[in-house]
């Protein structure tokens, strides 16, 4: 079964992806944040670094588009194929924000189930079209939510992915409305589960994996899974896809070793101390719950002002808190 880390806009940088797959075994493959489609393909240059293997040495690497058009998604797909050599692309149908669900893009795609099934069906005929005209089209994927207003609409949903028949589905069981609030709804889960495992395609869940023991229970219930797609699990546990698959936990040092060669990859590579800094505290508010009873030492590591000060505080914060892997 495979496990891959999950795409996170903003943190699951090349340099971050790069470094963890250095220092933690477990995870199979990285996906990266979503490449928004446009008119003409003009990535920016976070998408193109993304996208780039030259930027991602060593990783099994699967870029992620948004889109709201069957056409433009078309043309990024089979780009990505021939310039980057990518053999899947998945594309995403669960981001919940607002700006992205008002173009009805992400999540916003579930909003209207004539205009996904639609989307769904002009994205097979155009990439079919292309594949007769001898093109090489990498393999689509796609990363879907449950429902947008509710999750009762899964029935809805599975019925129109069906139909498109992906090679593989990854679904987080909330609806858009339940953003990442509340638990997964796993009566919805298991029933895509069923009908995808029986149209043949197949089903990698993602939410709220936190512990090897949530993933053994996970596929305690569905044996057949493909693989399961961690996110904040990994952040919180760098170690927890070795763990998984039956290694060490991570020692405290380990960690530290790791977030402080993050620390100085960012500081050679964006220089700005305030912004290395920034994407250093993103870093560690999800890790920080991972040592406990030191709030003060977190609170310090907050105010840090400069990178030495930082991590002369993250050290104090490991060395000084209780461990509770
Ligand atoms: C900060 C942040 C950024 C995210 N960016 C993306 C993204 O670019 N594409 C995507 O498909 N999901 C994105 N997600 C959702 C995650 O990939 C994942 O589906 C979600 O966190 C649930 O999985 P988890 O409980 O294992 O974290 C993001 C989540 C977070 C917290």
């Amino acid at each position: 079964m495979e496990i891959s880390y999950a795409p996170m806009e903003g943190i699951t940088t090349p340099l971050f992806r790069t470094l963890h797959r250095k220092f933690f075994t477990g995870v199979d493959k990285y996906y990266t944040p979503f490449i928004s489609t446009g008119d003409s393909v003009r990535m920016n240059n976070r998408e193109k670094e993304d996208a780039d293997p030259s930027f991602n040495p060593g990783i099994d690497l699967v870029p992620q588009i948004i889109s709201n058009s069957a056409s433009q998604s078309v043309v990024y797909i089979t780009h990505l194929g021939e310039r980057y050599g990518h053999k899947e692309v998945n594309i995403n149908l669960g981001c919940p924000s607002g700006t992205v669900v008002s173009k009805g893009k992400g999540s916003g795609m579930l909003r209207d189930k004539d205009v996904f099934e639609e989307y769904l069906s002009s994205l097979k005929t155009g990439l079919s079209e292309k594949e007769k005209a001898g093109e090489k089209i990498p393999q689509v994927s796609l990363k879907t939510r449950i429902g947008f207003y509710s999750e009762d609409e899964f029935r809805e949903v599975a019925r129109i992915i069906e139909a498109y028949r992906p090679f593989k589905v990854i679904v987080h069981p909330r609806s858009r409305k339940s953003m990442y609030q509340g638990t997964p709804d796993m009566d919805a889960f298991s029933y895509m589960y069923d009908a995808f495992r029986s149209a043949g395609i197949g089903v990698v869940y993602n939410g709220d994996i936190k512990t090897p023991e949530d993933c053994e229970r996970l596929i305690e219930r569905f044996p057949e899974l493909s693989g399961v797609m961690i996110g904040r699990g990994l952040l919180r546990d760098p170690a927890l896809a070795r763990r998984i698959k039956g290694g060490p936990k991570a020692e405290p040092e380990e960690i530290l070793t790791f977030m402080e060669t993050v620390l100085d990859s960012y500081t050679e590579k964006i220089g700005t101390e305030k912004f290395v800094l920034a994407k250093m505290k993103d870093l560690w508010a999800f890790m920080f719950s991972a040592f406990a009873g030191n709030e003060k030492g977190y609170r310090d590591m907050c105010k840090a002002r400069t990178v030495e000060e930082y991590r002369v505080c993250t050290r104090q914060f490991v060395r000084n808190s209780e461990y509770i892997l």
